[in-house]
């Protein structure tokens, strides 16, 4: 997924396009790029950070009021200075920045080269570039129209901003799959990837629709289809602050977004539990709350972390509403021709809401027309507007790639769905239920205690910061738990780590028991919790290394561990929501004690919208 932002107005492009470029740069960062219209096409590109742009372009014109920059993650091309956008097309006429893939362009590529084109880069967005000016000047149009005639030989998603140095009044944008927002100011208009960039200077915004094409001049905006239909742009009011996309005196915005998950949590029940603790309203599902009561099955599907948030929610759901769950990858449930059933709810779990496996098995899942539900904490992304219902998390805007605060508002919603459900299908007594909505609103305040074991959990994170392997174990509600840990280690610290559930040990992983691989258990006091005593006691006994989350007081295991962290009680099937909290904060001080970039690890993007 890489970073989009674009400006027209009175004021000077330059700070805007950088200052939205830093603010976009967790989408996608090994390369980036601006170009600015001001009587000259000007363009500067450079492998790395948007730092590393800057640095680049010192002291060199960046005159101009019009401009657009790109943050890039790789799909076409390795990141170096000359794949980095925006694009030039060959004769100059045309310069583009664009997010997402063109699936034909080899195709669109070669017929090019036979009409003269040479390229530089190993782009599909160069290829893209050409097509638009080898349209234009063949067929002496307008920009507009040379974009529109291209975009319709075009197979694949983007997301676009294009300007024409005949035209340099002007801003084109096109979105097909890719997002794309543009914000209304007076007497100027932002374009973004997402809001971003775009809250500190106005509120009111456009979402592009897929077939969208905006053509933007400072002080107007016209909106039609790829077809040329004349659309009527819907303006919204953004519910997002400055403050929500700023570091607020942490040094990461990980550990800024662990540590607000007691509100992120707090505001994705707020509103929809009653007063009295009493009921639950998930206003998104009110129209279609009989197709969950009479689903012959939930299908779930997500990647990474919302993958592990639908395995609780698989717990849950059995356990509470007495429906089959099936949880799946998008990305294995989109290609192995899977059996959906009318009758099947399908429940997509996405932060981002543009992931593209996630979004390919929803449109699988509409085409077999099952009922598509999603659960996203971006509002106006494709997946709440593909999807038939759906329930946002309001964690606010996740900005580590490490997904923190998005998982345990994630679950949040889930629980509620399953209660929910469960209490209209008569499968759960009042008493159950209101004690469980009560122990939910205590979550939030028994976070804010987990958080207070941030300084013993650094020295734990001291000791182990050097290890190359590390295993996760869990039972039950807390087995995703152990996955979502292991992920949590791996992606910012780039220590080998997995998830295992704990009975599965001995048929297999311990083997790997040795002094050298810390193993975290995830052991708070449920229903398994004997059992999982028994699995700390045989990797001791292999001369391991356990480092315990245990319920606070717990002495049995403290006398065993080499470590533990306690969390307060919960019951077991609230008990992700709490016992996650110090996987998190020991994967994000081992990363940084490792000199890792922990909001923009190598190789990863906050969102995969591609494939
Ligand atoms: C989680 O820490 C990772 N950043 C990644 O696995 C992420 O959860 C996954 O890409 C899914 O993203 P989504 O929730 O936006 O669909």
């Amino acid at each position: 997924m890489c970073g989009i932002v674009g400006y027209i107005g009175d004021k000077k492009a330059y700070p805007i396009l950088i200052n939205g470029l830093k603010r976009l740069e967790y989408r996608g960062y090994d390369s980036a790029g601006i170009a600015l219209l001001n009587g000259e096409s000007v363009l500067y590109k450079r492998k790395g950070k948007v730092a590393d742009l800057e640095k680049h372009i010192g002291e060199a014109s960046v005159a101009g009021n019009i401009g657009m920059g790109h943050t890039r993650w790789a799909t076409h091309g390795e990141p170096n200075d000359e794949n980095a956008h925006p694009h030039r097309s060959q004769n100059g006429k045309f310069m583009i920045i664009h997010n997402g893939i063109i699936e034909n362009y080899s195709i669109l590529k070669e017929k090019l080269i036979t009409r003269g084109y040479e390229f530089k880069s190993e782009t599909d967005t160069e290829v893209l570039a050409n097509l638009i000016e080898y349209i234009y000047l063949k067929g002496d149009i307008t920009a507009e129209l040379a974009v529109r005639l291209a975009l319709a030989k075009v197979v694949g998603a983007y997301g676009l901003v294009i300007m024409c140095y005949d035209e340099p009044d002007k801003l084109i944008a096109a979105r097909k799959g890719s997002p794309l927002v543009i914000g209304v100011g007076k007497g100027e208009y932002f374009i973004a990837s997402d809001a971003t960039p775009i809250v500190e200077y106005t509120k009111s915004v456009i979402y592009l629709n897929d077939n969208d094409v905006a053509i933007i001049k400072k002080d107007e905006l016209q909106l039609k289809t790829i077809n040329n239909e004349a659309l009527t742009p819907r303006i919204q009011e953004l519910d997002l602050d400055i403050g929500e996309i700023d570091k607020m005196g942490y040094d990461h915005f990980m550990l800024k977004e662990i540590n607000e998950q007691p509100k992120a949590i707090s505001d994705t029940f707020r509103g929809r539990i009653n007063s009295d603790l009493t009921n639950i309203h998930l206003g998104g599902l009110h129209a279609v709350w009989p197709n969950l009561e009479n689903a012959r099955r939930i299908i779930i599907i997500a990647c990474g972390t919302s993958w592990h948030a639908g395995l609780v929610g698989e717990y849950l759901f059995e356990e509470f509403a007495r429906i089959p769950v099936e949880v799946e990858y998008s990305s294995e449930f989109r290609y192995r021709k899977p059996i959906i059933y009318k009758d099947d709810v399908v429940i997509a779990i996405s932060q981002s809401g543009e992931t593209a496996d996630t979004l390919a098995a929803i449109r699988l899942a509409k085409e077999a027309g099952a009922m598509v539900l999603g659960i996203c904490n971006v509002v106006g992304s494709s997946i709440p507007r593909e999807t038939d219902g759906g329930v946002y998390t309001h964690a606010g805007p996740e900005i580590g790639v490490a997904s923190t605060k998005a998982f345990t508002a994630q679950v949040t919603v889930l629980t509620m769905m399953a209660l929910k459900l469960a209490k209209k299908k008569y499968q759960i007594g009042d008493k159950q239920y209101h004690h469980l909505i009560k122990e939910l609103t205590l979550i939030p305040e028994k976070i804010e205690k987990a958080l207070l074991s941030n300084d013993h959990i650094k020295t734990i994170a001291e000791l182990y910061k050097n290890s190359t392997n590390a295993l996760y174990l869990g039972r039950g509600f807390l087995f995703p738990v152990a996955l979502e840990g292991a992920l949590k280690l791996k992606e910012i610290s780039y220590i080998h780590a997995e998830g295992y559930p704990a009975a599965e040990m001995k048929h297999g992983p311990i083997a790997l028991i040795d002094a050298d691989m810390p193993v975290i258990v995830v052991a708070t006091k449920d229903s398994s919790y004997e059992k999982i005593v028994s699995n700390i006691q045989e990797v001791k006994a292999r001369n391991g290394v356990v480092i315990a989350v245990v319920t606070e007081g717990d002495v049995t295991i403290k006398n065993m561990a080499n470590h533990v962290i306690e969390v307060p009680e919960t019951p077991e099937h609230l008990a992700p929501l709490m016992s996650v909290i110090p996987l998190q904060l020991l994967s994000y001080h081992i990363a940084v004690m490792r000199g890792c970039n922990v909001d923009q690890p190598r190789n990863l993007a906050k969102s995969v919208t591609v494939e």
